[in-house]
């Protein structure tokens, strides 16, 4: 027999663990590096990512281009993006880096990636680079769980609402006056980030699901209702997204790849590990509508 080990791709299956009855699963065995977007495990990806919502990945080695092929499998790598400084001579990697004297990005506050954009991304690769010894995880909350458990008169009352999310109203005007020359940077930025308007609750494409689509980071209030009014139904609706009951925790170990879908989930990264370095790789995907 030949010592030569051909792993094909196309004849594989995953090798799912659930993580939580509710949210997460993590892949084993498998070199995402080394899957096409047209492979039989790149469609299995996909029906993963819709049940699960977040799937972790161990022991991934991924330079940034094969990051960007790993997004390319769910979606265009070269859709919204934030605000995070960029990878030398790979632009579509967001770098996230948190160190002494370094910004402090809101990214520990419940959101969901980018809902300030008219087409945010549909999903995120984030790929740990460089993790505390102690802290520093990440956690997701299912928003198909949140409309679940809401009181069915809640859900028809929502049904009928839309809500502003707005740039202004998230940490990252903070991040540019922050920085020299930062009130023109961040002027440009208010200019090409009006508030946008979502619905309040939102059909999931692929799976059919309903879900709620508000978060504490960019959503400023609800249309039609007073601010105090506003103020009370956003509390009431973070409040179930705050229950531990639909959320799941990951503790990051160098070389973890997590990938999320950004319609379905929040996520908040825990900030409990300063002075520390932490320093994860972004790759965010969409496509040329998140919703019909
Ligand atoms: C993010 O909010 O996209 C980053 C989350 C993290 O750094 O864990």
């Amino acid at each position: 027999m030949s010592g030569l080990h051909i792993v094909d791709t196309t004849a594989l299956s995953l090798e799912i663990e659930p993580y939580t009855p509710n949210i997460g699963a993590f892949i084993h065995d498998i070199d995402l590096a080394r899957v096409g977007p047209h492979d039989a495990l790149a469609s299995e990806l996909h029906a993963a990512l819709a049940q699960y919502q977040v799937l972790f990945f161990r022991d991934q080695r991924l330079t940034p281009e094969q990051q960007v092929s790993v997004a390319r499998i769910f979606g265009d790598p070269d859709k919204a993006k934030a605000f995070f400084p960029r990878l030398a001579g790979q632009d579509l990697v967001e770098v996230i880096e948190s160190k002494p004297g370094g910004h402090r990005y809101g990214t520990d506050q419940w959101h969901t990636d980018i809902t300030f954009s008219a087409n945010p991304p549909t999903g995120t690769v984030l790929y740990a680079r460089e993790v505390p010894a102690l802290g520093g995880d990440t956690l997701w909350t299912s928003a198909t769980r949140v409309y679940d458990a809401l009181p069915p008169a809640l859900r028809d009352h929502l049904e009928e609402l839309q809500a502003v999310h707005s740039f202004e109203h998230s940490g990252w005007p903070r991040f540019f006056l922050a920085q020299r020359g930062g009130e023109t940077l961040y002027r440009q930025a208010r200019a090409d980030n009006l508030p946008v308007v979502h619905p309040v609750i939102r059909v999931h494409p692929v799976t059919g699901r309903k879900l709620v689509y508000v978060n504490p980071n960019f959503t400023d209030r609800i249309l039609g209702l007073t601010r105090a009014a506003s103020d009370a139904l956003l509390g009431l609706l973070f409040g179930y997204f705050q229950r531990p009951d639909f959320q799941a925790r990951l503790r990051w170990e160098k070389d973890t790849v997590a990938i999320w879908d950004n319609r379905a989930t929040q996520h908040y990264a825990v900030n409990d590990f300063q002075p520390a370095r932490r320093l994860m790789h972004r790759v965010t995907f969409g496509e040329d509508r998140a919703f019909a």
